[in-house]
């Protein structure tokens, strides 16, 4: 086993601890935007807007951004470049898609002038679990997908010129 080989449980390990909370965090927040509610009162719509502020900015997007790094370098050490762990990138993406759709929320909500109807917390999260299980599915499984179908002319080079001059 080469020195690199020995850091992967390691990376592993991290991987999915940062994507526990990553995912953790996911569920939550919209919970937590949820009770961005005036009638609340003051002292706990600060309480509410300041945790979900912290959890976002200082704990949950740090974790999405590790667990994406460990992931990446997880490819190129395990050297899995199979079509599941492309599919499973798809979802990876749709759950990237989501936390910047909390981050907008977020700011729109707790952070900018004026009044703002906070979105309900059920139909985020019903759509969150597609993406999250897909995942899981995907990565535990490891299923034998085929490959990606493509087009023949796009497996072998053609020899044909570029439309246009290079610079040299
Ligand atoms: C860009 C983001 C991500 C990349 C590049 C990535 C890549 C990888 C790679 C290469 C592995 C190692 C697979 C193997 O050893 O066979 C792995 C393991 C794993 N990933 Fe990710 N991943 C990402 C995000 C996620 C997310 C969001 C989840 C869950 C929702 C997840 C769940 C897991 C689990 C559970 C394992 C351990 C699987 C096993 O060892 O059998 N990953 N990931």
């Amino acid at each position: 086993m080469n020195d690199l080989q020995a850091i992967v449980p390691h990376l592993k390990s991290l991987h999915i601890a940062m994507l526990i909370i990553w995912c953790a965090g996911l569920f939550a927040l919209p919970l937590m935007l949820a009770r961005h509610d005036p009638a609340i009162g003051q002292a706990d719509y600060t309480r509410i807007r300041r945790a979900t502020h912290y959890a976002y900015a200082f704990v949950i997007t740090p974790a999405a951004v590790i667990a994406i790094a460990s992931g990446t370098g997880l490819i190129f050490l395990r050297g899995v470049f199979f079509t599941w762990l492309f599919a499973k990138l798809v979802f990876v993406a749709a759950m990237v898609g989501f936390h910047a759709w909390i981050g907008y929320v977020l700011v729109e909500v707790a952070e900018r002038k004026g009044v703002h109807r906070v979105p309900r917390a059920t139909l985020p999260l019903v759509l969150l679990t597609v993406p999250v299980t897909c995942v899981l599915m995907l990565v535990l499984a490891k299923p034998d997908l085929e490959e990606i179908p493509l087009p023949h002319w796009l497996h072998q080079p053609l020899g044909h010129q570029l439309p246009f001059d290079v610079p040299r």
